[in-house]
């Protein structure tokens, strides 16, 4: 695989390091996604209307948050994963599967973010550490709106 050197100041091993853990959570997201679009898919109930809408907000802006992710890895001169088998092989997060009740469904989105949230506090911590706002930043921004997310699916249950 052929590499770019891209020249913006990070120590090298750094830029591996968080690469490593980035992929994790390139991973998780792709894992986050699809069990997002099935939900979409399987919900049924009452709430049927609302869900199958919300979830589709939700997925189309994880798509987004998979971009995002990959393309700070290619900023920082590495390869972001990109095939199914990568992702199965790093995911940490719950594959989410034949869902259909609401409340599981939210609960279920739950859990994850409430993973995916200490995955990014770990790298925005590394990423301080060694003077790399850029994935501070990214990182940052994607904890506040998923803490946001989590106040609301939990109001919603409630
Ligand atoms: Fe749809």
């Amino acid at each position: 695989m052929e590499t770019l050197e891209i020249k913006i100041g990070l120590n090298e091993d750094y830029k591996m390091d968080v690469t490593n853990k980035l992929n994790v959570l390139l991973a998780d997201f792709q894992i986050h996604y699809m069990n997002l679009r099935g939900l979409h898919w399987n919900v049924k109930g009452r709430n049927f209307f609302l869900l199958h809408e919300k979830f589709e907000e939700l997925y189309n802006s994880t798509n987004d948050v998979v971009d995002e992710i990959a393309e700070r890895i290619l900023t920082l001169g590495l390869q972001p994963l990109h095939t199914f088998e990568d992702y199965l092989g790093n995911k940490t997060i719950a594959i989410v599967k034949n869902t259909s009740n609401g409340d599981d469904a939210v609960n279920s989105i739950l859990n994850n973010l409430n993973l995916l949230l200490v995955q990014e506090r770990e790298i925005m911590e590394m990423a301080s550490d060694n003077n790399d706002e850029g994935t501070a930043s990214l990182m940052s921004d994607l904890i506040s709106e998923q803490e946001k997310l989590t106040w609301m699916l939990t109001a919603y249950l409630s």
